[in-house]
């Protein structure tokens, strides 16, 4: 009876435990997801609708007709030939180009600190020392009372802050690039597009920067815009890699590889190839 009684506790117990145990799993996970949430809202990616989107220089028509839908926080590499309207596709979004024809729609209202661009060259003031040149990307909240505080955090993100009083001269091709990067996020952007960012690094650093990049991208969750030469950066980078060709998008390739990635494995070496050939084919005919 004892026994039976003892065993029968423990046993009710455990029966209890097992009902509420997988909830109080799902009430934490929840939290969790929430505090994510809460994070990612803060300094979510914006959606992007692109369609029929057409622009030419005189009689050189350069886009005509792209359609193309991004989602919040994705991270897109844009690939194809020099001259194929990479850049021009970038200015558009950016709003540093009129449209011809089409349309580009935010889905919400859009402030001109949402969307920022990272060029291949620097572009610092020289005068300026690397802090004042992080507040820069400020805009007109430059003269608030956290500016300061904002662009020294954007600085530690990028890995400078012991550079903070130095002059842009005095700093390598990669820390230079790392300041516009700072730059770039201390408005806390919404859609960051780079138009071949790490284009003249070399080997090395360009690795460090893509690895950097890659993490501001899943800390912050912008939108990410990577026009580039490189596929095998685009392959590692990016969700999506897309082809431009004739002045549209000939190929959409998802990559799927889970992250961190591994560089020169064998999934990543064949999306590679198989987009390289793309390229090729469409090189062949001109
Ligand atoms: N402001 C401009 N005025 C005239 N032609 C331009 C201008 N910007 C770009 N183009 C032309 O548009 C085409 C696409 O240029 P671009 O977008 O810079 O190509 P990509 O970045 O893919 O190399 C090229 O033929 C280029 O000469
Ligand atoms: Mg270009």
């Amino acid at each position: 009876m004892q026994t039976a009684l003892r065993t029968s506790l423990p046993e009710s117990e455990l029966a209890s435990r097992a009902k509420f145990a997988p909830q109080a799993r799902v009430v934490r996970e929840e939290r969790q997801e929430e505090r994510q949430s809460e994070r990612q809202a803060q300094t979510a990616g914006l959606p992007l609708s692109i369609r029929g989107l057409r622009k030419s220089f005189g009689d050189n028509e350069v886009l005509r007709g792209i359609d193309l839908q991004i989602p919040a926080g994705q991270f897109v590499a844009i690939v194809g030939k020099s001259g194929c309207g990479k850049s021009t596709l970038l200015r558009l979004i950016a709003g540093l180009e009129k449209i011809d024809a089409g349309s580009i729609g935010f889905v919400q209202d859009v402030q001109p600190e949402d969307i920022r661009v990272m060029f291949q060259e620097p572009r610092l003031l020289p005068w300026a020392r690397v802090l004042s040149n992080v507040e820069v990307g400020l805009g007109r909240d430059r003269s608030s009372g956290d500016a300061h505080a904002r662009a020294e955090k954007a600085l530690a993100e990028v890995g400078l802050t012991d550079k903070r009083d130095q002059w842009p001269s005095v700093l390598s091709g990669g820390q230079k690039q790392r300041v516009a990067l700072g730059r770039a996020l201390v408005s806390r952007p919404r859609v960051l597009a780079f138009d071949e960012p790490l284009g003249a690094l070399d080997a090395l650093t360009r690795i460090s920067m893509q690895r950097l990049l890659e993490r501001v991208w899943r800390d912050q969750g912008f939108t990410a815009i990577l026009v580039t030469h490189d596929v095998s950066e685009a392959v590692a980078l990016a969700d999506r890699v897309l082809v431009i060709d004739e002045g549209r998008i000939a190929h959409d390739v998802t990559v799927n590889a889970a992250r961190p990635r591994e560089r020169g494995s064998a999934e990543l070496a064949s999306l590679e190839g198989s987009i390289l050939s793309h390229l090729l084919s469409a090189d062949d005919r001109t």
